[in-house]
């Protein structure tokens, strides 16, 4: 048996609720265009993973300088040996899930019956790269129950089916430093506030570490960064039927560190009018302006601690590797007195 879902064959066992395809274009380029009109420039960085934007990301988790995917996949492999059981009969609920590399990870350590009695919930912006994911996954691991989900995590998890099973809670790749402080404390309260006793919560976030080594990360030589920062452009192009050249911006990648944050923009490198039919004024930037398109915030214990603190959730345990460069943290709902 298959199952179909938006007019696309699944395999069996494979099931994608769609919550992006079902809202309007319009909308959605008017999120994108907002940004656009005012002094202070700027891109939501959501806007980066379309069906290429994803692929681009992959090829940046490949980087010799990008150390944040294969330390954080040392960390994952080495606190597999401990969770694996722990997913038998658990919803595994990932967020910004991506290429799913990482909670494979997790299934290789689990035995066939626990991945068998387990179910696999990814949640992602890009609904391609759940399909993709999907279909990597159920050719490794066939017994696996993956019940996909192409929503938008920032407004919540409220696409998430009700609870009935234990939950694991996956956030890797320090996809959470993409959300401003604030936000980033809400989204993880959130998550704690949907979560019962039993139910445990993995993230992984990429700590504070000297500016060179950062900046690199966001500079690579091979240029995919800046092949990946300016395809957000061809994204707002698709989205909102402007004419961005984005060989006519330049990559700019930098420590923050006031903010602990890697700040990335595009900056023009002439003056340029842009037009869409969806907008009566012209999109104006100036010489030398910047589109801010990603915030990526670094971590330090205080920020770990005020993250679970606000969260209500006790912290288990802390991987991290030798030089302390990234941490995964397991994080459980404080037991109620
Ligand atoms: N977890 C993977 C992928 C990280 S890239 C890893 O660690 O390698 C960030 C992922 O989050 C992308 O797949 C992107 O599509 C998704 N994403 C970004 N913003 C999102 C949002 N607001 N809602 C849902 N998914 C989002
Ligand atoms: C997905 N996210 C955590 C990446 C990061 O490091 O902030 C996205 C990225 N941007 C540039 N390189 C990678």
């Amino acid at each position: 048996m298959t199952v179909q879902t938006a007019g696309r064959r699944m395999r069996r066992g494979v099931e994608i609720q769609d919550r992006i395809g079902s809202s309007r274009k319009e909308d959605t380029a008017a999120r994108a265009l907002e940004g656009l009109l005012g002094s202070d420039k700027h891109i939501s960085s959501e806007f980066f993973y379309d069906r290429h934007g994803s692929r681009i990301f992959e090829e940046i988790t490949r980087l010799p300088e990008y150390y944040l995917n294969r330390t954080e996949k040392e960390l994952i492999a080495e606190a597999g040996i401990r969770f694996a059981d722990g997913l038998c009969g658990a919803d595994i609920v990932e967020l910004g899930s991506g290429d799913s590399s990482k909670i494979s990870i997790f299934l290789g350590r689990a035995s066939r019956g626990a991945r068998a009695s387990a179910r696999y919930l990814p949640v992602d912006i890009d609904r391609s790269a759940i399909e993709r994911s999907a279909r990597d996954l159920k050719q490794n691991y066939p017994e696996l129950r993956i019940y996909g989900i192409a929503a938008d995590f920032s407004g919540g998890l409220e696409a998430l089916p009700p609870p009935e099973r234990r939950r694991v809670f996956c956030f890797f790749g320090s996809t959470l430093g993409n959300l401003l402080r604030p936000a980033a404390l809400e989204l993880v309260r959130r998550i704690a506030g949907s979560m019962r006793e039993g139910d445990e919560f993995l993230l992984g976030l990429d700590m504070v570490k000297e500016k060179s080594i950062l900046e690199r990360a966001y500079n690579d030589g091979a240029g995919v960064t800046r092949r990946f920062n300016r395809n957000i452009l061809k994204v707002v192009n698709a989205l909102a039927g402007t004419g961005f050249d984005p060989a006519k911006f330049r990559h700019l990648a930098f420590y923050n560190k006031r903010e602990a944050r890697i700040e990335m923009y595009l900056e023009a490198r002439e003056q340029m009018t842009v037009s869409t039919p969806l907008l009566k004024d012209d999109i104006i930037i100036r010489e030398e302006e910047r589109i801010h398109t990603e915030n990526s915030h670094k971590f330090t214990k205080r920020h770990i601690e005020e993250i679970s603190s606000y969260a209500g959730l006790d912290i288990a345990g802390i991987f991290t590797d030798k030089r302390k460069w990234f941490s995964l943290l397991w994080l459980k709902k404080k037991a109620l007195k």
